[in-house]
């Protein structure tokens, strides 16, 4: 049986600035298999990585992204509660997170964060993205805004979609197949082993958020979860790594 990936949440959040580059390269330094990130579209149309709508909570800056020129979220700190430790971050665009991705194999969760604005144009600027760097085989779209993931498979069925959701589902492996989509990415408290092996049995690959406490992280990949996905990818993988789905850790 494959081993569960170890995916850094918006890099390694636990522990680094959400969503920026430093995040991103120390979820890539620990040994993480992939790494999970958002996009907005900026006021010019330029894919940029930041989870709220907002700038207010993880920059220095006010407003809406959508409302900014990607120069003036370039001035903004990202480094938020973790600027004492790591100095200036910058937002990232899409564009510099897959450039740095050539010089790895990380597997990259782009989320579209699009359901509050709809961002027109975000799916195509992104797939674009994708094959300008190669990276069909590596990227995996995820969202909340389920008509967003058909519309990038539209565009390209060759790149994996994944659907986003809170609340219980009834056979959310069967709603993925219907909308063409090869994933679901449920939250933590809604999964349960038969969920898990019903994906396996439909070839639906299940990667669940965000685990960051260690007996959930155990758990997780004893169900062989395809990935868990973790604000701290270093102790998921330490856990993974010694054994956890050997179900022998009892003193975690
Ligand atoms: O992709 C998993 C997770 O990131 C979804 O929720 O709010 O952390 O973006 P959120
Ligand atoms: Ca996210």
């Amino acid at each position: 049986m494959k081993k569960t990936k170890i995916f850094g949440h918006r890099g390694a959040a636990g522990t680094h600035p959400e969503n920026t580059m430093i995040s991103f390269k120390e979820a890539a330094e620990v040994g993480a298999d992939g790494i999970e990130l958002d996009v907005q579209l900026s006021k010019d149309g330029e894919v940029v990585v930041i989870h709220d709508e907002k700038v207010d909570r993880t920059t220095n800056g006010k407003g809406y992204v959508k409302d900014l020129s990607v120069k003036e979220l370039k001035k903004l700190d990202a480094s938020h509660k973790f600027s004492k430790k790591y100095g200036f971050c910058g937002i990232p665009t899409l564009e510099e997170v897959f450039e740095w991705a050539e010089s790895n194999q990380l597997e990259i969760n782009v989320e579209f964060k699009n359901s509050l604005f709809e961002y027109e144009g975000l799916e195509r600027k992104s797939i674009e993205l994708v094959h300008k760097y190669k990276l069909q085989n590596r990227v995996i779209f995820s969202s909340f805004n389920h008509e967003s993931l058909v519309k990038a498979y539209k565009i390209d069925p060759t790149i994996e979609g994944a659907i986003l959701y809170m609340e219980k589902m009834y056979e959310p492996w069967e709603y993925a197949k219907i909308l063409h989509l090869g994933a679901i990415h449920p939250y933590r408290r809604t999964v349960r082993l038969d969920i898990v092996e019903a994906c396996r049995q439909n070839k639906v690959a299940i990667r669940p958020f965000t685990i960051n406490d260690k007996k959930e992280m155990k758990k997780l990949i004893d169900f062989n979860c395809d990935a868990i996905i973790t604000d701290y990818p270093s102790k998921a993988l330490e856990i993974r790594d010694k054994g956890a789905g050997s179900k022998i850790l009892g003193f975690l």
